[in-house]
């Protein structure tokens, strides 16, 4: 199986073949999600949330993500590994934009980078293609302006959506290789995909993206809480976990485990 390469997305795109991806924060997970054939593989910043345990990605820092990067590729040799920029290290300028993906690229070697917005950071994304640096801009709800845009909500309605159009044509025609939409109406996101010549990446977004994307926590039922309506759950694996733990802890107290099998 050949490495995935932005090309690549983009073939499919052209031959109407639809694809998953997946974040993954830790080289175990990424071994799995590459075997299972996953072809693009994002290190979120989303981190944050199920990895630190904040309450938004806000807080979340180049230093506590470039180590979850450089697992990731070590565990995934065919994946395409996205690292997301996290707040407040590509806002500035195209120049702060370029000096923060360098070091995912150098220092956690990454294949691509991402970042949220629209056509505010057009100039970011002209700065990073033409330093040799592929981009997949996120619009639409982006997680980081969270204080800006009014809580968690459904963006491009009403007068929203001729925004997002103009956000979406933005970054493309800034040198974004995809886009993620995340919380878009179905119609218009499916508007979107088939006026761009980029891949489109939808959360929250209908069927209608050329790919989907999934924070891999809430796919597979490890998160805490109420799933958002665009999660489906795929697996209980916080409930195997919880077993697993539990029966282990009670083997060792009732000196079922470890066994002669297990013993030297
Ligand atoms: O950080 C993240 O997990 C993301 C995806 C959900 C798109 O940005
Ligand atoms: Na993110």
């Amino acid at each position: 199986r050949p490495k995935t390469r932005t090309h690549h997305l983009l073939a499919k795109k052209n031959a109407g073949e639809k694809w998953a991806m997946l974040t993954a924060y830790d080289y175990s997970t990424a071994r799995i999600f590459d075997d299972a054939g996953i072809p693009v593989l994002l290190v979120g910043d989303s981190a944050a949330n199920v990895v630190y345990g904040y309450d938004t990605t806000v807080p979340v820092t180049v230093d506590e993500l470039l180590p979850l990067v450089r697992g990731v590729v070590r565990g995934a040799p065919h994946a395409l590994v996205v690292a997301d920029l996290p707040f407040g290290t590509y806002e500035v300028s195209p120049e702060q934009a370029v000096a923060t993906a360098v070091r995912f690229l150098k220092e956690g070697l990454a294949h691509a980078v991402k970042l949220e917005g629209g056509e505010r950071v057009a100039p970011q994304i002209r700065a990073l293609t033409a330093a040799g640096i592929p981009v997949m801009a996120h619009i639409g709800f982006t997680p980081q302006s969270v204080n800006n845009l009014g809580g968690f909500r459904v963006q491009g309605r009403g007068d929203g959506a001729e925004r997002l159009v103009l956000d979406a044509e933005a970054v493309q025609d800034a040198g974004a290789f995809s886009v993620v939409m995340e919380m878009v109406p179905a119609e218009l996101a499916a508007q979107v995909t088939h006026k761009l010549t980029i891949p489109t990446i939808g959360i929250g977004a209908g069927v209608e993206c050329d790919g989907q994307v999934l924070v891999w926590q809430d796919m597979a039922g490890l998160s805490q809480g109420k799933a958002a309506k665009f999660v489906k759950r795929f697996a209980d694996v916080g409930g195997e976990l919880r077993r697993a733990a539990t029966d282990y802890a009670d083997e060792v107290r009732r000196g079922a485990f470890p066994g002669p099998e297990h013993s030297f």
